[in-house]
């Protein structure tokens, strides 16, 4: 038999595949740390990290370990019955993030409907809001995952057209608008806000310093929910635990995803304090995944890994670097460089032919992996375990990049 090529791969996937994703042409067999190989070998130092969710770096031995070991004894129960590591793991989480309880999922999309669900049920059985008049403030740019009713919030029509009826009972407001907020908390009616502390998908927004403490006052002032999605901003890809700790609040639901199991397993959860987790009662709401003792092995591993790894800080001072030099870079084509921590974003005008998809594809060349959110912004998020000598490295690369587009 003849070996495979990446084309060959590409191909496959491509004949046999749905069509709902245009992925950079790359074909990834092996990972280790910052860095990924292709299938004829190649290396590369893999600047977007899934999205945020392999934040610990690929194949982290200490998750492979907790994964390994747990799949080998009891990898599912369901929540019919219980089993010996969810409880270890809930407690784990709320005394970490200072909440009453954890309610456990599998993808950031089913945490965010369950955060939906909670702050509905609050507003009917607490808040005591007439029943269907419930309202969710939401932000235009916003992105929380692909079901449904959250497509319904969105503002993007490449992720709602076509897919209506939408689920009603979401306000959009501006991002990063105090004013828009106030006059959206208007009335009794109101359940919750639901915010992303950054923008990333939308291309790594980062709203005005104090943006988040006033919504957390606001929110409070009206008896609203403060519902954060740290699904990719959380667990220090910020420069901080979470996003919101750059302003000290607490929001009441939290909601994480992606980088609590390092990458290696689908996990997400919420936190919440009694007064709005025990509004869902048994047989109201669940997951047949949701909580089951791999994740939840999986899941306190690469908790572990980043407060060992001391992987807040690194965050922090490597996305600094990484700013600083990419300001530096002479070109053209770079407008704008933003970002918090290791969530960074360049914006690119597209300048004598050559957009944002050109330099990854050029990058790619030279060994470094990246993908554009939208059409013309390119996310930067390497695995926070990245050391000061690779980040230098890595910028040299992109700085190669444009020098050799010369423009
Ligand atoms: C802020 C935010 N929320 C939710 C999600 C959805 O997560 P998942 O793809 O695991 O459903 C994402 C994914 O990118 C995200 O960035």
């Amino acid at each position: 038999m003849t070996q495979m090529t990446s084309k060959d791969y590409m191909a496959r996937e491509d004949k046999f595949g749905a069509h709902n994703y245009h992925p950079l042409p790359v074909v990834l067999e092996r990972g280790e740390g910052i860095f990924v190989w292709d299938v004829e070998g190649k290396k590369y130092f893999d600047f977007l990290a899934a999205y945020s969710a392999v934040n610990q770096g690929h194949c982290h031995p200490k998750i492979v370990k907790a994964l390994t070991a747990q799949a080998e004894k009891l990898a599912l129960t369901s929540r019919a019955f219980y089993n010996n590591v969810l409880g270890e793991w809930e407690e784990y989480m709320t005394k970490l993030f200072g909440y009453d309880r954890m309610l456990p999922m599998n993808s950031g999309a089913e945490a965010d409907e369950t955060a939906l669900k909670l702050a509905r049920k609050w507003a009917y059985k607490v808040k005591a809001i007439e029943q269907e008049k419930a309202k969710i403030v939401v932000c235009d740019g916003n992105f929380h995952g692909r079901t449904i009713t959250i497509i319904s919030m969105s503002s993007d029509p490449d992720a709602y057209s076509d897919y209506g009826p939408y689920t009603p009972g979401f306000v959009n407001i501006p991002y990063n608008d105090l004013e828009a907020l106030e006059k959206a908390f208007e009335g009794p009616n109101v359940a919750a806000f639901l915010v992303e502390p950054i923008q990333a998908e939308a291309g790594v927004y980062v709203p005005e310093d104090g943006f988040l403490k006033k919504v957390s006052e606001l929110c409070k002032k009206k008896n609203v929910l403060f519902m954060a999605d740290e699904v990719q901003t959380g667990l220090a890809r910020t420069g901080k635990m979470l996003a919101c700790d750059h302003e000290g609040v607490k929001p009441d639901i939290l909601i994480l995803g992606k980088a609590i199991s390092g990458g290696m397993f689908p996990v997400s959860c919420v936190l919440a304090d009694d007064e709005v987790m025990l509004t869902i009662k048994p047989g109201e709401h669940g997951s047949t995944y949701g909580g089951n003792p791999i994740a939840g092995k999986v899941a306190m591993a690469a908790l572990d890994v980043i407060k060992e790894e001391g992987l807040v800080e690194n965050s922090m001072k490597m996305g600094e670097i990484f700013r600083r030099e990419m300001r530096l870079i002479k070109s053209e084509m770079i407008v704008d460089v933003r970002g918090k921590g290791l969530l960074n974003a360049v914006e690119i005008k597209p300048t004598k032919g050559k957009s944002a998809w050109d330099v990854c594809m050029a990058m790619k060349e030279n060994g470094i992996i990246a993908k554009p959110t939208h059409e013309h912004t390119i996310r930067f998020t390497p695995p926070l375990i990245i050391n000061e000598g690779q980040m230098i490295e890595a910028i040299a690369l992109i700085k190669k990049t444009f020098i050799e587009f010369g423009i």
